[in-house]
């Protein structure tokens, strides 16, 4: 069952008073390379899984090609950063990321290990009864299985942050392999991407596209507003269930 965890209403309200004043939320997203050793880059935050807050699972977009893919391939543990500078709150958020392509969505909701249901059986059990019956029907993991998200229903989550995208990010998927050396030829056609005269499609750059789905077990949120701070710890229990501590900040 999809309940929503403590933390998502907090948080949520961080985003939207963030967004009041900047264009974009960034996160620092930290993922573990094959030798062990911590990598952290910037990204930007592009939404609850399937735009509901109950999945409590975080996206970010990326290049395949990019070093982060690889790292999760062989450690799918992850913290995300966020700051909110306006309101000067932090969210450390931690779980696994798992990363969506065009070649894995049919099996993706055998990779993912989360509570995760149908956004199309969710709509279906419309009424708070209807929903309440659906958790008692999910205690039986056969039948859970039966509403995880289908292969179309992470196929179109993956179109609509791609369609969400700006047509120059867009552009950056048809650039030549990130963190390859720069070479006279590369920086032609670096130049005629920005340009937009590279001779190709918006949808070209699709092939190089992921979708990063971060599954959260874990946040540690801080408010410094400088009068009353607070601090607070949240952990995943039995699949759907959250402890919520208040510590000192
Ligand atoms: C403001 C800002 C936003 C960024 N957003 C993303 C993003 O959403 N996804 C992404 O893969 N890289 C993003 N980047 C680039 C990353 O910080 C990083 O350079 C790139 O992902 C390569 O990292 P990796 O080789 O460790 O995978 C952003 C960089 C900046 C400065």
């Amino acid at each position: 069952m999809q309940l929503m965890a403590p933390w998502v209403p907090a948080f949520t309200n961080s985003v939207n008073r963030h967004l009041e004043s900047f264009p974009f939320v960034t996160l620092s997203f930290a993922t573990v390379d094959c030798e062990g050793r911590p990598k952290v880059r910037t990204c930007i935050y592009r939404g609850f899984l399937f735009n509901d807050r109950r999945t409590n699972v975080l996206t970010i977009t990326s290049d395949t090609r990019m070093d982060k893919i690889e790292h999760l391939k062989s450690n799918s543990q992850v913290e995300a950063c966020f700051w909110f500078p306006k309101t000067n709150e932090q969210f450390r958020v931690s779980g696994h990321a798992h990363t969506l392509t065009s070649d894995n969505a049919e099996k993706f909701s055998d990779e993912v290990d989360y509570p995760l249901v149908s956004p199309g059986a969710i709509k279906n059990y419309s009424s708070n009864m209807d929903l309440a019956s659906m958790g008692q029907m999910t205690n039986n993991t056969s039948e859970r299985n039966d509403i995880k998200p289908t292969a179309q229903e992470w196929k179109d989550e993956m179109d609509s942050k791609w369609d969400a995208l700006s047509g120059k990010l867009k552009a950056s998927f048809r650039k030549p392999e990130p963190g390859s050396k720069i070479t006279p030829e590369k920086r032609k056609l670096l130049d005629s991407i920005t340009r937009g005269v590279d001779g190709s499609n918006e949808e070209d750059g699709k092939k190089n596209y992921s979708l990063v789905v971060l599954t959260v077990d874990k946040v540690d949120y801080i408010n410094l507003n400088g009068h009353n701070d607070i601090r607070y710890l949240y952990e995943r229990f039995d699949e759907d269930q959250w402890t919520e501590d208040e510590v000192c900040p």
